[in-house]
């Protein structure tokens, strides 16, 4: 069997929404310390929806291929829907990630639930 599905590959050597936002409503920075693979997510959020994300991940192949699903799962959701996702989501988006590779995933639900939370808190703030 073959270590990584299509999808995983897909995404991994063509990642979606690769790169930063400029004046992003919400950042969110997160890394593994074992691994040592970091995530960083942007979010663009306007009247509640998610209207644009990018992301930079300085990882592994799971690592790239879950943060750029990821970014295709909330584009144009609301922001408590986006709270929702869940890594096991990103990984069955992927049609499954290995065992050993699932915290790949986490640090993408880490990094969209740090960037909501960074927004949240710009939102309280003004
Ligand atoms: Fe650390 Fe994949 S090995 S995120």
């Amino acid at each position: 069997m073959a270590l990584y599905s299509e999808k995983v590959m897909d995404h991994f050597m063509n990642p979606r929404n690769v790169g930063i936002i400029e004046n992003a409503d919400g950042i969110g920075e997160v890394g593994n310390a074992k691994c040592g693979d970091i995530m960083k997510m942007y979010l663009k959020i306007d009247e509640n929806i998610i209207t644009d994300v990018k992301f930079e991940t300085f990882g592994c192949a799971s690592a790239i291929a879950s943060s750029s699903m990821a970014t295709e799962l909330i584009k144009g959701k609301r922001v408590e829907d986006a709270m929702e996702l869940t890594n096991k989501a990103v990984a069955e988006a992927l049609d499954g990630l290995p065992d050993y590779k699932m915290h790949c995933s986490v640090l993408a639900e880490e990094a969209i639930q740090a960037a909501l939370e960074d927004y949240r808190r710009k939102q309280e703030q003004s």
